[in-house]
């Protein structure tokens, strides 16, 4: 499954996006630029469309605090929400405790799914030791970090689709793997390092891909979401 990443400042690019790709894809991404643009308004009126949200503003924060924006993003209604999994164990149990609590509460039939952020897409080995001082191998720390999330109770993990392999070694086949750094062989890599095409990404067996710029960015979004799409098929 394919969720396009609404990466603009305009509630009219959204919502024009949104329009033109909804025949192609039911799955959106609301990230920082928009959602700090437009405000959490921005989360309903792209619902209204009949199409499901993804949030991805990445908590990270003391437990406490985590947890109770976790429970905002479900009174807001979002499908899916992300956390990064770095902030530890209990802060990753409680945002799964607040989330189930507020669901019962309002009674929602599907709460939104919880994802950990495992390591960046952006970031490479020598990055990863160097800057953030981490000794091991990216795919030990990609699998330590998804481990970590499954204990914690999240549904999945958000991670390079290079690292699919290691988390399906290490969480087993219904633990979900959501893949941005997913580049066409014909798009530019942008900030993205850790990439794989489409067909790579589902073939290795990614349960929804993220892509942006290669879409949001062409002269004809629509034509180029077709594209991929063939390409995966
Ligand atoms: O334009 P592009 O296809 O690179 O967009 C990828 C999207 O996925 C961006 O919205 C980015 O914030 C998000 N993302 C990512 N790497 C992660 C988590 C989210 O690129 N680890």
């Amino acid at each position: 499954m394919i969720i396009i990443a609404l990466d603009v400042d305009s509630r009219e690019k959204a919502l024009e996006l949104v329009d033109d790709l909804k025949g192609q894809v039911s799955y959106f991404k609301i990230g920082m630029q928009l959602f700090n643009s437009q405000g959490p308004d921005i989360i309903s009126a792209v619902k209204g469309r009949g199409v499901e949200v993804f949030l991805d503003l990445k908590f990270h924060d003391i437990p406490h605090t985590v947890a109770a924006a976790a429970a905002v993003a479900v009174n807001q209604g979002v499908d899916m929400f992300n956390v990064h999994a770095s902030g530890g164990k209990n802060m990753l149990a409680k945002t799964v405790e607040s989330v189930g609590e507020r669901a019962e509460k309002l009674g929602l039939k599907d709460k939104p799914k919880v994802l950990g952020v495992t390591l960046l897409t952006s970031l490479n080995q020598e990055v990863i030791e160097k800057e953030l001082g981490i000794n091991k191998p990216l795919e030990k720390q990609v699998g330590d970090l998804a481990s970590l999330c499954q204990e914690a109770g999240l549904e999945g993990v958000v991670a390079s689709p290079r690292e699919i392999k290691i988390i399906r070694e290490v969480c087993g086949p219904d633990f979900l793997i959501v893949t941005p750094g997913v580049r066409p062989s014909w798009a530019a890599k942008d900030d993205q390092e850790r990439v794989f095409t489409p067909g790579q990404a589902a073939e290795a067996g990614s349960n929804y891909l993220v892509i942006g710029r290669p879409v949001t960015a062409a002269p004809d979004p629509g034509e180029a979401l077709t594209r991929i799409k063939e390409e995966i098929r």
